[in-house]
């Protein structure tokens, strides 16, 4: 099977346990890690812009781009189940159902572009980045999250039957292809696919396609995290789970 597919059907699946587990405690993830990293390279830049929000999910960074006082934002996502519950929770916003790889969108016609946690499920960049450029305004921004190219090739080794967190062997790096994983729901685990990319390939893409990198972060969780979810709060103090960056249009 196809792997956008794969990805769509597994989303669907999981919509609404996907949509309430961002809010369970335990998920410090994207509430302490990821979306904070974005919501500092957006600081001071929303108020009064078009923003669109890609591979928006249910909504819920839509929402907030609401909150930060963007004039108007759109919501597009692979998964029809997850659009449905971000049009239920979002009347403000207008969501569509498609691919980000080719957009119904008019040229120019957004100030700021984000996507959380998205772009690695897309295999060519230099396609997708091309796409946001087209999209948005001249000197618009793009701001993204997506898994960290070492987090992907980054496999724990089973000791006793065990993931070890201590024993971490680093797989081949140099490559773009398709990687396996599971997203945990508390309801169980959701099979995904995703692709991986190197920090030069991401930088190139980008390049190619007209931005210029202004700012990069890799996430580590804040102390207070700490007990909400002690595992990953060590392990992603350790290595890195997420890159966020920061992307202008020339
Ligand atoms: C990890 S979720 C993140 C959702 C949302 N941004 C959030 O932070 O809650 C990844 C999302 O990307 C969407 N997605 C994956 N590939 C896509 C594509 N080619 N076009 C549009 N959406 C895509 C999935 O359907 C899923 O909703």
């Amino acid at each position: 099977m196809k792997s956008k597919k794969i990805i769509k059907e597994s989303y669907n699946k999981c919509a609404w346990n996907y949509h309430r587990g961002l809010s369970r405690k335990f998920n410090i993830w994207h509430k302490y890690i990821e979306k904070p990293a974005i919501i500092i390279f957006l600081k001071g830049e929303v108020k009064g812009k078009k923003v669109l929000d890609l591979g928006c999910g249910s909504g819920v960074f839509s929402k907030k781009l609401l909150s930060f006082g963007a004039k108007k934002v759109k919501g597009i996502d692979l998964s029809e189940k997850l659009i449905e519950i971000a049009k239920k929770e979002n009347p403000k916003v207008k969501f569509y159902v498609g691919d980000a790889q080719k957009t119904p969108f008019k040229n120019s016609e957004f100030d700021i572009v984000t996507s959380s946690l998205m772009v690695h499920y897309v295999k060519d960049l230099t396609r997708l980045f091309r796409e946001i450029s087209r999209i948005l305004k001249k000197e618009g921004l793009f701001v993204f999250s997506m898994h960290h190219p070492i987090m992907e090739v980054s496999e724990r080794l089973k000791i006793n039957g065990k993931k070890s967190s201590k024993n971490i062997i680093l797989k081949p790096y140099f490559h773009n292809k398709r990687y396996k994983f599971t997203i945990y729901t508390p309801e169980g685990g959701v099979k995904l696919i995703a692709y991986h990319h190197t920090f030069e390939g991401i930088f190139n893409s980008l390049n190619k396609a007209g931005f210029v990198v202004e700012n990069l972060l890799e996430p580590t969780p804040p102390k207070r995290a700490e007990n909400l979810n002690k595992k990953v709060y060590l392990r992603s103090n350790k290595r890195p789970s997420f890159l966020a960056i920061k992307a202008r249009k020339k």
